[in-house]
């Protein structure tokens, strides 16, 4: 598929962007192993969490769909889950594969997991050798780094791990794995990686101790819980740069603002965006709140370091909004964006230079230049949503007709971006 965008004036209106991708996915993944009902509402639909969906009722679990965003799920607790009598197709991805991967290394069964062919060139040795050392049997290709994997669980023991890498899906799996061993597991975190799945386990009720980049989780039961799953901040970050680029824009819109996942909104603060956040609350363990965005001008900063985990997924929608900013945008120690659904440095970097833009590629991030009067183009999404959705905002602000080709991965996180897009105004 390929998207046709034209240059816009005046983005308008209250945004409803769906549920967040990472939450909808330990909804069904928790759920699947907590004793009792779990119910989900605002779930999303997308191929990504849906991938989830079929794999945890592969292991037996019964999940009733009420309509496309409600589920009810039937938890079997810890030690309930049947071995699964085909492959596990985890699609694109990469949540499904490594949490699953925690939770399948506790089950003394065989199970194997697999996914398309972006999934499969994706790094799986940082979790399968965690979850060697708690005791699980992990195979795959070149030597165990590479799905398919083949997973042999059973008695697992607590282990003492520093992550290498600032990953809330490594981080995950551990924990998961945690859930079934003896004795305590222990996890030193190098960054703020998202926490999702430590606040849905203290919401279950789990045995989890949590200190700022220490965390300690021993074997225990989990209760259900009824799921309200916030909107996704990653999702609305295309809307969000949009009204901050687009002359004359005003965008509302709900979302999660988990202090883990809000890098993006500082980022764009310190650029000089026109951000307020307004009604923060808490919903099942989440803060959530409006976030207003206007049109103004903004100027280059520098992200590294600790923010760059809080706003892992909006580099490429960071590199759009820096074309149009004054000055120079630096962004360092972030080479886990190679190892994405494609690899997002030289991906970017290459289509939006496409388009006119003055940026440059760096080991672990890239240098952009601002701002530039884009011009549209023929560009591609290199299959990644995360692209496919960027280039689209790229081309509202290009002059002329920008062609995304390959925008049918949208549909792996946001199924609607273009409804939405379309309703306010492009
Ligand atoms: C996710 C964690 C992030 C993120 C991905 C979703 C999650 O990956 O890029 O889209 O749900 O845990 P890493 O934790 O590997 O950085």
């Amino acid at each position: 598929m390929r998207m046709t965008v034209r240059k816009v004036k005046g983005l308008r209106g209250r945004v409803k962007v769906p549920g967040d991708k990472s939450i909808s996915h330990r909804s069904l993944l928790l759920g699947a192993i907590a004793e009792g009902t779990t119910r989900v509402l605002n779930f999303l639909p997308a191929a990504d969490c849906l991938a989830t969906l079929a794999c945890v009722r592969a292991l037996g679990v019964e999940v009733e769909r009420l309509s496309q965003t409600e589920l009810v799920v039937q938890g079997r607790g810890l030690r309930g889950l049947v071995e699964p009598k085909d492959i596990l197709n985890c699609a694109g991805s990469g949540t499904t594969m490594r949490l699953l991967a925690g939770i399948l290394a506790g089950q003394p069964f065989y199970s194997v997991l697999t996914g398309n062919e972006q999934l499969r060139r994706r790094p799986m040795g940082r979790i399968a050798e965690p979850l060697r050392r708690m005791g699980a049997t992990v195979l795959g290709r070149d030597d165990g780094r590479l799905p398919p994997l083949t997973i042999l669980g059973g008695d697992l023991h607590g282990i003492e791990y520093r992550l290498p890498v600032a990953s809330a899906q490594v981080k995950s799996a551990i924990l998961l794995a945690g859930l079934y061993a003896d004795g305590a597991t222990v996890i030193h975190e190098p960054g703020p990686a998202r926490d999702h799945t430590e606040r849905m386990l203290v919401a279950m009720g789990a045995s989890i101790e949590v200190q700022s980049s220490k965390l300690k989780v021993q074997s225990s039961k989990l209760s259900s819980l009824d799921i309200v799953v916030p909107g996704d901040i990653s999702s609305a970050a295309y809307f969000i740069a949009a009204a901050c680029l687009v002359p004359e824009a005003e965008v509302v819109v709900g979302i999660g603002v988990n202090p883990t996942r809000t890098g993006f909104l500082d980022a764009l603060k310190e650029m000089g965006a026109d951000i307020e956040v307004e009604n923060q609350q808490e919903v099942s363990g989440e803060p959530v709140a409006d976030v207003v965005v206007r049109a103004g001008g903004l100027r280059g900063i520098e992200v590294r370091g600790d923010q760059v985990p809080r706003m892992i997924d909006e580099f490429p929608i960071l590199a759009v909004a820096a074309t149009q900013a004054k000055g120079e945008t630096v962004v360092r120690d972030a080479a886990e964006l190679r190892v994405k659904e494609s690899d997002r440095i030289a991906a970017i970097v290459a289509e939006l230079r496409k388009l006119g833009a003055c940026i440059e590629e760096r080991a672990d991030g890239f240098v952009v230049e601002g701002p530039t009067s884009l011009r549209g183009t023929v560009v591609d999404s290199h299959g990644d949503h995360r692209l496919a959705m960027s280039l689209i905002v790229a081309g509202l602000l290009a002059e002329g007709e920008t062609i995304v080709e390959g925008t049918e991965c949208i549909d792996d996180s946001f199924p609607g971006f273009e409804g939405i897009l379309t309703a306010l105004g492009s």
